[in-house]
């Protein structure tokens, strides 16, 4: 039994070695549940797994992949649970590094949907034998899917619509598959040394509660919509942004 008396469940996060989804995992582990975190850079997730253990007492498991790449995947499934009860699509990023002209169009759009489309749709499809009954997949997108935001919003929209058929898809199986859409997030790699004083202060005042997120904020949303109690919500979007699509 987990620590709140359900049934101990198999979770996946990926991206689970750093911020959201770190934030995710160890909600999960505290839980009692058994937790695996997978991300490209082996000594993080390591680090990860020892920090958790140490200050924690909490076991979490790694696997090194890179989600964009259907080698890697092919070759990681023996390493993931025989049986899923909740995958949480959490990986991705925004490369804002590129060149100009219709190269750098290229490498920026191809470069979004590879960091971000793909890395939840080839674990996703690689999965879907493995759902328990009563299973769920959060995918984690953007409040930039929803306000616009290039190529890296355009990628996260596709997630949207992606989640809409793969909700019908495996809602038979009872398998639920919701999106959380976060806005602006401290405290995580995604934006670098982008998000100074000055943005953090810009952008907490874009939001209807004065502040940015933080991780812990987007894992109760996966948590609730991942619990066994969320069985009849189904292709939605949660949207996680303190109002900021009101607040504007
Ligand atoms: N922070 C925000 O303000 C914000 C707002 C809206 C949405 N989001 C979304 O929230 C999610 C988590 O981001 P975060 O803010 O927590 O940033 P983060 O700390 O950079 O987390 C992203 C994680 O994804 C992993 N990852 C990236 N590409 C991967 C790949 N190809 N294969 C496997 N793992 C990969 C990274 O690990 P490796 O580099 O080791 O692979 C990292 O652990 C992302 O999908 C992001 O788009 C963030």
């Amino acid at each position: 039994m987990a620590e709140n008396g359900t049934a101990v469940r198999n979770i996946v996060v990926t991206g689970g070695g750093t911020g959201i989804g770190l934030a995710v995992a160890t909600r999960f582990a505290s839980d009692g549940h058994h937790v695996t975190i997978v991300g490209r850079r082996r000594e993080v997730l390591h680090a990860t797994v020892r920090e958790l253990r140490e200050e924690s007492g909490l076991d979490v498991t790694p696997v090194v992949c890179d989600l964009a790449d259907p080698d890697d995947v092919e070759a990681v499934l023996p390493h993931l649970p025989e049986r899923v009860d909740v995958l949480v699509n959490n990986a991705g990023s925004r490369e804002l590094a590129v060149g100009a002209g219709p190269h750098g169009v290229l490498a920026r759009w191809r470069g979004d949907f590879e960091r971000n489309v793909l890395t939840a749709v080839l674990i996703t499809e690689s999965l879907r034998d493995r759902f328990s009954e009563d299973g769920r997949v959060v995918t984690v997108t953007s409040v930039a899917a929803l306000r616009g935001g290039g190529s890296y919003g355009a990628s996260k929209a596709a997630l949207h619509a992606w989640n809409h058929s793969l909700a019908a898809q495996l809602g038979p199986q009872g398998v639920t598959c919701n999106i959380v859409a976060p806005g602006t997030v401290a405290g995580t790699e995604f934006f670098g040394a982008r998000l100074n004083e000055a943005e953090l202060t810009r952008r907490a005042g874009r939001t209807l509660v004065g502040r940015v997120g933080r991780p812990a904020d987007v894992a109760a949303a996966v948590l609730f919509l991942a619990s066994p109690e969320a069985g009849f919500i189904t292709g939605e979007i949660l949207q996680c942004n303190g109002g900021e699509l009101l607040g504007r």
